[in-house]
């Protein structure tokens, strides 16, 4: 492909509206048309894109002449709205979870595979600069062999839209909305089978199974344990007595060093990442950096490029399974 692409944004709520900002900003697509049932979120994004299309359905979208779609609806909808673009050869690239489960999310991955298509998903602490610099201190040998991870993600508000509470609509709670993103990172830096996953759900104080309860937990602890000896621990919750917004942090331990990315002052975008000898710590990435739309760009920028099926979206694969194994589902 050599113009831009030719995009179209379904569902324009909070994450959606701001990342189709960031790609208007950006320059590198053409937006032509956004869809969302609800009147007063189109009327909100046609603001910032007046020449765009405003429809109501994936449908209306999916006749219209597009490269891509870039979806941010509910959790639940997002099988179903990303096999209807794929199967139409439409680029997708959609919000995290990719789906509810492994089985949803292994026949999104299959359509793109067969059609050939490009597949992208918002999971967007990966592209922190401090996760890269982590990344590269990783790979740099700076940390030796890794044995031990600590993974946080504390929202001590939690959302405020009814959808995420219902697990038929957004497929789980506070693992399926911010573990996604702290399993994703454990697996994208150690790079061993997990061989073991034990997990406590709570809700409200009280241990639950949401398989058979039906309610969403809203704290969650898990023990990832891999092949090559290393143990992972991961805690996220909603509406946490965390005496700040938010505590989010992402650690790893080696022989020979660790180093970690932590949010500053509570912020959900600020963060900073340190590499650690003994006592001792040199900064690696600082703030402020505009993270949140990088994946999406990224996407932007290999459809562009004509790039179709990327089998990079495999590792998501992965991670739907852990989220299965901590949900007890398998
Ligand atoms: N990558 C991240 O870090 C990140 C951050 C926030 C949210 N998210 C994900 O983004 C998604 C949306 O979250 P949100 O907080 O923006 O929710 P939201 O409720 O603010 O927005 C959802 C939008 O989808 C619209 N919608 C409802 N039914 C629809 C349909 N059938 N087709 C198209 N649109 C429909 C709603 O009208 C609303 O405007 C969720 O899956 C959430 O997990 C990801």
């Amino acid at each position: 492909m050599t113009s831009k692409p030719r995009l179209g944004f379904l569902g324009l709520g909070w994450i959606g509206t701001q990342r189709m900002q960031a790609v208007a900003e950006s320059g590198l697509a053409d937006i032509l048309a956004i869809a969302d049932p609800s009147p007063e979120a189109l009327q909100n994004a046609s603001r910032i894109v007046p020449h765009a299309k405003c429809v109501q359905t994936i449908y209306q979208l999916l006749e219209l002449e597009l490269d891509g779609i870039v979806i941010a609806s509910p959790s639940a909808l997002h099988a179903d709205q990303s096999i209807a673009a794929l199967e139409r050869n439409i680029a997708v690239f959609c919000q995290k979870p990719l789906g509810r489960s492994l089985s949803e999310v292994e026949k999104i991955v299959a359509t793109a595979q067969r059609a050939d298509v490009l597949l992208g998903i918002d999971l967007s602490y990966r592209f922190t600069r401090g996760i890269e610099a982590i990344r590269d201190s990783i790979h740099a040998g700076e940390l030796g062999k890794i044995y031990a991870a600590n993974l946080v993600f504390h929202n001590a508000y939690g959302p405020d839209k009814s959808w995420f509470y219902h697990p038929e609509l957004s497929g789980g709670g506070c693992v399926i909305d911010l573990g996604v993103h702290l399993v994703d990172l454990a697996l994208l830096l150690i790079p061993s089978p997990v061989t073991a996953v034990s997990s406590r759900l709570f809700c409200k104080g009280v241990p639950i199974n949401p398989v058979s309860t039906g309610r969403v937990e809203d704290f969650a602890i898990a023990r990832l344990d891999f092949a090559s000896g290393a143990t992972a621990q991961i805690a996220c919750s909603w509406n946490l007595h965390a005496g700040q917004d938010a505590i989010i942090e992402a650690s790893f331990y080696g022989d020979c060093g660790g180093a970690s990315l932590r949010n500053v002052n509570g912020s959900f975008l600020d963060f900073t990442a340190e590499l650690y000898n003994s006592t001792s710590r040199k900064l690696l990435a600082g703030h402020p950096d505009s993270w949140g739309p990088r994946a999406l760009l990224s996407w932007v920028r290999r459809l562009a490029a004509g790039t179709r099926f990327d089998c990079e979206v495999n590792s998501v694969l992965r991670t739907t399974a852990i989220l299965d194994s901590i949900y007890q589902r398998s």
